[in-house]
């Protein structure tokens, strides 16, 4: 793309900050990462689709021409790509647009991203991986149990194909400061906590790794920055919190936190017959970024759920508007 080769380093060269495009900006880690980011002296420009603000770029990353437009035009020397398509069960009933965005879209991101010269950073998942003998290395053999796995896969493998310097880093379960908390796997349970009226079954089976965004967006800017600094930093790498909790444990723990019962929260220690298959426990092995000091310490889940529930606690329901 023409003039896009040079903008970054010319722009650093005249003393202006690096810039950092971060797609899905408006989702729930693209909002942490876009956070971290601007805490750290970068230049932050997000975009978004249907949640699109004041601040952030409206594009649809399926449209190509959109893509090489904002590409040519905000000319940035990292792409941070989070957005996705991550429900699983949405996955599987409307596949063709996910497979657009999970795996068409990043082959774009990754093929401008390589001409352009820019860092890529492709957002994955545990979930390529099948969860019957974690933990799992960066190097293991992934085995998708569902077309989210397998679509989220095969982002990596055109991520790598098309960009050979480009970074991946896998995580697990996120949560962080949601909009809703119907907005995160992990914060949703909160409806059902609350709730003590109702005896609720949660599922006591499949083990999770719940991390917060805040700890995955600095691992994101100090991948991207060391990767800057040293080509030989690209490749796949694994993050994840290393408390595992299945999402009963994540109820019980979500209500002592805010010393409520958990009584009403009945373990369920069955599988369920699901129309989409879920990994057992797909644990992360994160040794790769630990060694080259890359790792962040990740914070204790009942603090850091604690910061993300508080709006949402029934005398402070008037919060529940402020992050927009
Ligand atoms: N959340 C998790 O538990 C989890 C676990 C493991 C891995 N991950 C991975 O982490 C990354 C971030 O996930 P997340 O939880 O932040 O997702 P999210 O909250 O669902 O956000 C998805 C983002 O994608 C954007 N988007 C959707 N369709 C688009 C389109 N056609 N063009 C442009 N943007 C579009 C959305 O924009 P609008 O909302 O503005 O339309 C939104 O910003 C994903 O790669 C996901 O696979 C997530």
């Amino acid at each position: 793309m023409p003039g896009c080769q040079s903008g970054g380093s010319e722009q650093e060269a005249m003393g202006s900050a690096p810039r950092v495009l971060v797609t899905g900006a408006s989702g729930l880690l693209g909002r942490a990462v876009c956070r971290e980011f601007q805490s750290g002296s970068w230049s932050v420009i997000g975009t978004a689709y249907r949640r699109a603000r004041p601040r952030l770029i409206r594009c649809d990353l399926t449209d190509e021409d959109a893509v090489r437009g904002l590409l040519h035009e905000h000319k940035p020397d990292v792409i941070v790509h989070c957005a996705a398509e991550r429900r699983p069960d949405i996955v599987e009933r409307h596949t063709e647009a996910a497979v657009n965005l999970n795996v068409h879209a990043t082959s774009m991101l990754a093929k401008e991203a390589a001409l352009c010269g820019a860092t890529f950073l492709y957002i994955s998942t545990d979930y390529v991986f099948d969860g019957r003998n974690p933990p799992y290395g960066e190097d293991d053999t992934p085995n998708p149990l569902n077309v989210y796995g397998r679509s989220k896969l095969e982002g990596e493998r055109e991520t790598l194909r098309l960009c050979p310097a480009a970074l991946i880093l896998r995580v697990p379960i996120l949560f962080g400061e949601v909009e809703s908390v119907s907005e995160s796997a992990v914060t949703c349970l909160w409806l059902r906590v609350q709730d003590t009226t109702e005896s609720c079954t949660l599922d006591h089976c499949q083990q999770r790794f719940p991390t917060d965004t805040r700890d995955v967006a600095a691992v994101c800017r100090k991948l991207c920055e060391r990767a800057r600094q040293e080509p030989s930093i690209s490749g796949i790498f694994h993050f994840s919190s290393n408390q595992q909790m299945t999402k009963y444990e994540m109820g019980v723990s979500m209500a002592r936190a805010f010393n409520l019962p958990c009584d009403h929260l009945i373990p369920l220690t069955e599988q369920l017959a699901a129309s989409t298959l879920r990994p057992m426990n797909s644990q992360l092995n994160c040794s790769r970024l630990e060694l080259l000091n890359l790792s962040v310490e990740p914070r204790p889940f009942n603090t850091a759920i604690t910061d993300c529930l508080w709006p949402f606690t029934p005398d402070k329901r008037w919060r529940q508007t402020v992050f927009h």
